[in-house]
């Protein structure tokens, strides 16, 4: 596999020292289209995104296919189908999406509905609201033709039980769910419209009822064609209190690269948080140039960019280094 370092000096982009010892990835402008995604799991999730940029589709189609594929995929425990439950054994789904018209759509508490981030879609085009939530989101996706499934896996439910034996809440546990969290993604399309989507399962073991940051715009997600745009993976709950994603989007037009703005992001959590150390909180945006930028609480923050020469991991600068 192509190393990160492998990859900067490939594609000739300009490092920026930032201090602690690690550098980030680059704020060299990047060619239309792009598509960049958070985790791992953002790197199949881009491929089919690809596949709707590089025909000229638009970027708000791109983003609602990409996401799709880490919703159905039983392995990846954070996101839709195979994630992990609540403490009642509920998988709940939180999702949202908005285009380069400051468009948007979300869902909230949806249960049994593979892909939230479709119904997310349907309620931004098809309807007055920007969200729908619970037994309502049910009975509008239902309406709309989409099928309802159980979406507990069998690995999942063992977790939850395992869990039950116990019972400690631990809002971000990455070494129990090596999968880590929400996919968020962002593409720049031809035309240079941006878009975003957002969709997770929550963090695990969360109370019944709890909603996070994903379905909430300015929160998880904010696009704004004239600046750019950002999103946000980690603890919800910090990224709601501090409107993170809105507050970057904001930074950006006030001047700040990419990577500062994230920068920023995260030092209003940490201010606001002695034991940040227990959290977890990763920053993703880019502007209408597609110049990319991450930043993060702890060092184990990584995203998934496709530029149509490659589709690499990068590992993102932390606060913690
Ligand atoms: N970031 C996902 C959540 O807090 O639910």
């Amino acid at each position: 596999m192509t190393t990160r370092r492998q990859f900067i000096m490939g594609t000739g982009a300009a490092l920026t020292a930032l201090g602690t010892g690690k550098m980030s990835f680059s704020q060299e402008p990047k060619k239309k289209p792009l598509v960049i995604s958070t985790w791992r799991h953002g790197l199949a999730s881009n491929e089919r995104a690809w596949d709707i940029l590089k025909q000229k589709g638009r970027a708000i189609d791109a983003v609602e296919a990409g996401v799709q594929v880490a919703e159905g995929d039983p392995k990846v425990s954070s996101v839709g189908y195979g994630g992990w439950p609540d403490r009642e054994g509920h998988v709940t789904l939180d999702s949202c999406i908005m285009d380069e018209k400051g468009n948007a759509g979300s869902v909230a508490f949806l249960q049994n509905f593979k892909h939230p981030i479709a119904v997310a879609r349907k309620v931004m085009d098809d309807t007055p609201h920007v969200m729908l939530v619970g037994e309502g989101a049910r009975r509008f996706a239902l309406a709309k033709g989409f099928k309802e499934e159980d979406l507990l896996t069998k690995e999942a439910r063992a977790e939850w039980e395992n869990w039950l034996k116990h019972q400690e809440y631990v809002p971000w546990a990455p070494t129990t769910n090596p999968t880590h969290d929400t996919i968020s993604m962002l593409a720049l399309d031809q035309a240079g419209d941006i878009s975003g989507s957002c969709t997770t399962s929550g963090l695990a073991f969360k109370m019944h009822g709890r909603v996070g940051d994903s379905p909430i715009i300015g929160a998880a997600l904010f696009v704004d064609n004239e600046v750019g745009a950002a999103c946000a993976t980690g603890v919800g709950e910090e990224v709601m209190k501090t409107v993170g994603s809105f507050l970057i989007v904001e930074l950006m037009r006030q001047g700040m690269s990419p990577t500062e703005a994230c920068r920023e992001g995260v030092r209003r959590i940490i201010r606001k948080n002695p034991n940040w150390q227990d959290l977890q909180v990763g920053y993703l945006a880019m502007d209408r140039q597609g110049r990319v930028g991450a930043f993060a609480i702890l060092p184990d923050f990584q995203y998934a960019v496709h530029d149509g020469k490659s589709n690499q991991l990068i590992d993102v600068e932390s606060y913690s280094g």
